[in-house]
């Protein structure tokens, strides 16, 4: 197929003696996205690749890995209507807003021209982030489930045979071997996870929260962040800190996705909480952990259940794309199954789309994403609401207070759940 389309391009620019210029799907299209440095990386290798095939010229607008710094400098370009980026990634969670402000193209009319279907992808993750009033407005990259990241080497030295299973267990262990590491290694931490105000922090609290019996809003879609599981989630996140000292104080200063990723690998953490993109990078040459890691589910508080946060990133056309054409031409290759088994494979990033899992290359490499396959399907999805950003916003700044010992977690949830029900109240007026 991409042979015979190279060759009557050939042959048409034989003919009218042109340069190799014979489509209008050619051009150059821009893509905004972020991650980490050697993430990265791996994108400009991709759209190498996706140029040589196609003809067009891509050009890579990179972002930080912060996601609501991504959110902001995306939002600005959107906002004023420019034609770049064409294309973005975005995280599920502003997929709501997006939509609601008419920033995102409509995909269907593109992909009945192709014949597109959507049902190799997951398809509670496409009901639930990627429809908008019944239309399509996106495409999901790539899924991510809060884990549990261990060093299984420690574990087996001091004796324990299995991650814990509950938070107790966790903090049982971490405090032990913390003691013990720390004679030789003054910075090693029991446990490391994200409680800076960002984003990040919304997710690891919705894992605690629901763990506890807890969680953001109730079956009816009500606000209820001032529940008392709530409060006692809260209660366990500043323990982990002030009262069992397995985390470290910068947690609520500085601990994003990143500096728990860099301090579990370089060897200074027992127990970290990530997206599964840490794993590629924990293996890695060079890092202080490659082969020493162990992965599982976030443990349950006794009694319950383990829980896990809905992320992940989601790829879509701007509305004022002027080359929408290639721009499409770009998504469908970003989501084609031998890209997503490109990322599975060299970022461990876990696939939007069911058909990977049982490829033999998985199977044979990554095993431990045919494991998490099933975390998806159960995973607790934020609201998908378009003035989510600004729940978020209010949320992130009570959460991290408590953390920081500002505020009592009963208080700190007291004043998120009213300014919460404020901003549902203006939203909705
Ligand atoms: C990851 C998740 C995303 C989440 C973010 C928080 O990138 O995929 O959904 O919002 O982390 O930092």
């Amino acid at each position: 197929m991409r042979h015979s389309y190279r060759l009557v391009c050939i042959a048409m620019a034989i003919a009218l003696s042109l340069t190799l210029s014979c489509s209008k799907e050619e051009g150059r299209v821009t893509l905004m996205i972020g991650g980490a440095p050697a993430e990265l990386d791996y994108w400009e290798t991709l759209l190498e690749d996706f140029t040589e095939n196609t003809g067009i010229e891509v050009g890579l607008m990179r972002q930080p890995t912060d996601t609501d710094q991504r959110r902001q400098s995306l939002i600005i370009p959107l906002e004023a209507g420019e034609g770049d980026p064409d294309v973005f990634l975005m995280d599920i969670v502003w997929i709501g807003q997006f939509a609601a402000s008419g920033w995102l193209e409509g995909l269907e009319p593109m992909m009945a021209v192709d014949n597109f279907e959507t049902s190799p992808f997951f398809s509670r993750v496409i009901d639930l982030a990627d429809t908008y009033e019944g239309r399509l407005i996106a495409l999901p990259v790539y899924v991510d489930a809060g884990l549990l990241y261990y060093r299984a080497d420690l574990l087996i030295e001091y004796g324990f045979t299995s991650p814990p299973a509950t938070w107790a267990d966790l903090v049982k262990i971490s405090v032990q071997i913390q003691a013990a590491q720390r004679m030789t290694n003054p910075d090693f931490w029991g446990f490391v996870w994200q409680g800076a105000q960002y984003e990040g922090l919304v997710c690891t609290f919705l894992e605690f929260s629901t763990a506890g019996g807890g969680g953001l809003v109730d079956d009816s879609g009500a606000l209820t962040l001032d529940r008392p599981e709530n409060i006692a989630a809260l209660n366990f996140m500043r323990d982990l800190i002030a009262t069992f000292g397995i985390s470290r104080p910068n947690t609520y200063t500085e601990m994003k996705e990143e500096e728990v990723r860099s301090t579990f690998q370089s060897g200074n953490a027992l127990f970290g909480r990530n997206w599964p993109y840490a794993w590629g990078l924990h293996q890695e040459d060079g890092s202080a952990v490659k082969g020493l890691v162990g992965i599982s589910l976030l443990p349950a508080f006794s009694g319950g259940e383990h829980a896990a946060t809905l992320g992940g990133w989601h790829i879509g056309i701007s509305r004022s794309s002027d080359n929408k054409e290639a721009a499409w031409q770009l998504v469908k290759y970003i989501v084609s199954r031998d890209v997503q088994l490109g990322f599975a494979l060299n970022l461990g990033w876990n696939p939007a789309r069911q058909d990977i899992y049982n490829a033999p290359e998985i199977v044979e490499h990554v095993p431990h994403l045919v494991q998490l396959r099933d975390i998806f399907d159960s995973a607790v999805a934020r609201p998908n609401v378009p003035y989510y950003s600004l729940l978020s916003r209010e949320l992130q700044q009570r959460v991290n207070a408590a953390l920081a010992g500002t505020a009592t977690p009963a208080e700190a949830l007291k004043t998120a759940q009213r300014e919460g029900i404020d901003i549902v109240d203006r939203y909705r007026q």
